[in-house]
């Protein structure tokens, strides 16, 4: 099926921004909210996007209002008759989510795809309150989606193959790139990424490095920034949250550092409230440094880049035992998604995996094991694949091909 015009439901900070990489692409669309002040604010957002281009010189004055007026800004159904996908960015509540998909039933075209923005809820659930459980769909765009070049494609249990095929043109015709990833909690990105966060999390929290030495170390290894400029990027609220759910549906290896909760409760969520990990203000960092001394030290706690980048690796692997993506879509979806690289190339945690040896990891998370606990306890997969000889690119096999 052709795309010939989109709707997006809910003009926040997502919303707005996939109205504009929709408009941007030559497309109609039409942005959809209850509130006219959060409309007003997504369309300002939409301008704003398309002048800072024309700013740059990579776009003239008569181009940008060309693609403006593709944008349409909506209270109502009222034009939804000829919309071939919406592309729901209502606040993350199944109930909120379900109800728009009810009322847009009774406005849309029978074939119209259903496509879903959440950062975690389950489509196979919202599909079902549907009528048209095949064609809903997840399109899990990252913050800031006209910037972010990754789409997390997620079929629900009922989701036709149609439907995957014609979103994953459809991301494509945005140049983004589509990455299809099957249901599970935190889809892809956000599964690899926590158990990451959250080590460096325990690392400072135990007192075995500094936030900067952590960084530095992580950004030396090839993290386009460190853990904790990341988080306070992302909101320590919503690594609170993210966290709390993976620890509910992943048990004991997903379990959440007490640090998170600490710096929520004291109004620490990063840069937005001018502070987390570090100070944005006049604010120097002795009330963080207060916070992280009133957690005792554990003498035995030791920082190094592989006990916070093994555990990524690990759940890639577990990912991969799961059949949630193949391998090349995992490394695609963590380079396009986190802009990792390694060694100056463009990697993912299973080809660094294989560069460093795949018993030497799953050596390094036994040793992890022993020191810190089941949260290193390494994927069956990997101990398999290091039985059969496929040590990574030393024996020309690991989770790649190798010629
Ligand atoms: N913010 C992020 O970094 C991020 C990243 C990826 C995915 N997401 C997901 O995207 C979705 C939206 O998040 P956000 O941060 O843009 O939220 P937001 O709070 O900024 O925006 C939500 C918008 O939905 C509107 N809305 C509420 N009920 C509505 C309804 N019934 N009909 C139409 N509009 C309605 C609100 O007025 C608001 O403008 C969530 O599911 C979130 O999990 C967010």
């Amino acid at each position: 099926m052709y795309i010939f015009k989109a709707a997006v439901i809910g003009a926040g900070t997502m919303g707005a921004e996939i109205a504009q990489v929709i408009s941007f692409s030559g497309l109609p669309v039409i942005l959809k909210d209850v509130d006219q002040g959060m409309l007003d604010k997504g369309m300002k957002t939409i301008r704003e996007i398309y002048q800072s281009r024309v700013d740059k010189g990579k776009m003239s004055a008569g181009e940008m209002a060309s693609k403006l007026s593709l944008v349409e800004a909506a209270l109502t159904y009222d034009g939804f008759g000829d919309v071939d996908i919406v592309i729901e960015a209502v606040p993350e509540k199944m109930g909120i989510k379900k109800a728009v998909f009810k009322e847009l039933q009774a406005c849309v075209p029978e074939t119209t795809i259903f496509a879903s923005n959440t950062s975690a809820l389950s489509i196979s659930e919202m599909a079902a309150a549907t009528d048209r459980p095949a064609k809903v769909i997840g399109m899990h765009y990252f913050n800031p989606a006209h910037v972010m070049k990754l789409v997390e494609i997620i079929p629900g249990l009922d989701t036709s193959q149609e439907t995957v095929d014609d979103v994953v043109m459809f991301t494509e015709s945005l140049r983004k790139v589509a990455v299809v990833v099957q249901e599970c909690p935190g889809f892809l990105v956000n599964r690899l990424l926590m158990p990451y966060l959250g080590e460096a999390t325990y690392c400072l929290q135990e007192g075995a490095a500094s936030m900067t030495d952590i960084d530095a170390a992580l950004v030396d290894f090839g993290m386009p920034m460190g853990p904790f400029t990341l988080m306070d990027m992302t909101g320590i609220d919503v690594c609170a949250y993210v966290g709390k759910y993976l620890n509910e549906e992943y048990g004991t290896r997903a379990t959440l550092p007490v640090l998170y909760g600490k710096m929520v409760e004291v109004g620490r969520l990063g840069e937005k409230a001018g502070k987390g990990f570090y100070s944005y203000g006049d604010e120097g960092d002795e009330a963080m440094q207060a916070i992280l001394a009133s957690f005792p030290k554990d003498p035995n706690s030791k920082f190094g880049v592989e006990r916070v980048f093994y555990p990524m690796i690990n759940e890639a692997v577990l990912a991969l035992q799961e059949h949630i993506a193949s391998p090349n879509d995992i490394d695609m979806a963590t380079i396009a998604g986190l802009g990792m690289t390694y060694h100056g190339d463009r990697k993912g945690p299973l080809a660094i995996a294989d560069e460093i040896g795949l018993d030497v990891v799953l050596n390094g998370l036994q040793e992890l094991q022993k020191q810190y606990g089941e949260r290193f306890r390494p994927a069956q997969l990997l101990k398999t694949k290091v039985r059969a000889g496929h040590l990574g690119v030393k024996t020309h096999r690991g989770f790649m091909e190798y010629a």
